[in-house]
Formats: structure tokens, C-alpha cells, sequence
């Protein structure tokens, strides 16, 4: 897992925007699939309060000891380890979220289509993912060998109709600077390279909200 704490600062707004635009609140019950470190699990808590439940589900299990960590203070998270493919949890939730996940996995509208069998009837499902070659580094494109598909979230709100779901809205943020700060010591933490004052753009997280629909009668 890379540099959680700085995504965490870096990315904060794009997901701040999202949750402010479903109004998330107390009591919810959600799940954070491909949750790493658990700084999204651990924003969630926060906001669903101890009536409410998070399930931070991740396929290793580095990560559940890990998000068990960050959230010890937090009695509504539950970190499962489990793959995406195969997501069940114990009840149906309001909101099953997922942040630079189906960048690396090998068929995101499968990925998509269980998320919404684990929302209720007109719950959301909520994914954030980059377009890493619209980022820029001194005006060259960013890349990410490693990923399946670096590229997912131009193609993000197509997927999510493909998965079954009802596009509800979908846009783009990215993070942007130059010289010392977040954005180039975010960076620096993917790449191990130090941008100095180069000017940055990073990928730019397409994000979608899209709803399981309510059965007609
Ligand atoms: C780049 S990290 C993102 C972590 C977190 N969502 C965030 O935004 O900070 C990707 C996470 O997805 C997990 N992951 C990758 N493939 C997965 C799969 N098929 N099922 C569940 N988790 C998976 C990885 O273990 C890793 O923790």
C-alpha cells in the first residue's frame, strides 16, 4: 500500500464532495471495498457515529490488521478480509463505497455489480477512481505500470450502468500544486522521485454516484 496518510490529505476533498452530496449521516451502515489502511473506513465512523456500522473489506489481510489499528477507537468498524469478487456482508447497506480500487482488478463491472447486491433497494454505490494519464508532471503524463487499468475512471460511469446501477451523477476532481507540500510529497511517495518545483497535476479521481434501483410493483 502506498503513502495512505498523504492520499488521505491529498484526496480528502473529492471524497468530502461525495459524501457531502449524499448526505451521508448518523446511523448509516456502509462498506469501504479495497479499503488499504482504513483512512476512508475511519472518516466513515466518524460520520455514521456508533449507531451506525462500517465494514472495511480488503483482500489483504495486512490491511485489516492495519484499518483495526487505525480505527481502535471506533467500535462500528469491522475490518474484513475478503476479495471484492466475492463481497458478502452480514446485512445490506445504505452506501458500499470504493476509492482506487478497480484500477487493479480484472473485471470492475463484476466488481461493481456485487457492490450494488450489497446495498439495499435504492441505496448508493459510490466509486472513485483515476484517470492517472490525465495527471502531469511538468506537463508530461503521469503512468502506473503496476495497475490493470491505470485509466478506469474514464470509463467509470459507463461501468457503473454496465454493473446495473442508475447513474445519478458523475464528474472529476484533481489535485493540483508546485514546489514543497502535499501534492509533491504525494508524488514522491508513488514514484520515490522528489518533483522539486516542477509543476503537478495528479490523476484526477472520476468520481460516480449511482443508486441500486427500487423495485417497480
Ligand atoms: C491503492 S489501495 C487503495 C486503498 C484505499 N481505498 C484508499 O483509497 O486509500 C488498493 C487496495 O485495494 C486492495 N485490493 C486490490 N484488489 C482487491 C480485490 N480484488 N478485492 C479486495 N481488495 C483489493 C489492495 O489490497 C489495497 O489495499
Amino acid at each position: 500500500m502506498d503513502a495512505p496518510v498523504l492520499r488521505n490529505d491529498v484526496y480528502r476533498r473529492p471524497l468530502a464532495t461525495a459524501l457531502d452530496r449524499l448526505a451521508v449521516g448518523a446511523g448509516w451502515r456502509v462498506v469501504d471495498v479495497g479499503a488499504g489502511a482504513g483512512d476512508v473506513a475511519v472518516a466513515l465512523a466518524e460520520i455514521v457515529g456508533r449507531n451506525g456500522r462500517v465494514y472495511a473489506v480488503d483482500s489483504d489481510p495486512v490491511a485489516r490488521d492495519e484499518t483495526a489499528r487505525a480505527a481502535s477507537a471506533h467500535s462500528q468498524v469491522l475490518a474484513i478480509t475478503q476479495r471484492a469478487e466475492d463481497l458478502r456482508l452480514p446485512e445490506p447497506v445504505d452506501l458500499a463505497f470504493c476509492r482506487f480500487l478497480l484500477l487493479h482488478v480484472t473485471d470492475p463491472v463484476a466488481v461493481l455489480g456485487r457492490m450494488a447486491e450489497a446495498v439495499r433497494a435504492g441505496g448508493w454505490v459510490v466509486a472513485q477512481e483515476p484517470v492517472t494519464s490525465a495527471g502531469r508532471v511538468d506537463g508530461r503524463p503521469l503512468s502506473m505500470p503496476d495497475a490493470r487499468d491505470p485509466d478506469v475512471g474514464a470509463l467509470l460511469p459507463a461501468l457503473v450502468r454496465r454493473a446495473g446501477l442508475v447513474l445519478e451523477d458523475a464528474w472529476a476532481e484533481a489535485p493540483a500544486g508546485a514546489g514543497p507540500g502535499p501534492v509533491a510529497s504525494y508524488l514522491e511517495g508513488l514514484t520515490g522521485v522528489d518533483p522539486g518545483n516542477d509543476p503537478i497535476v495528479l490523476p484526477p479521481l472520476v468520481t460516480v454516484l449511482a443508486r441500486r434501483a427500487v423495485a417497480g410493483p
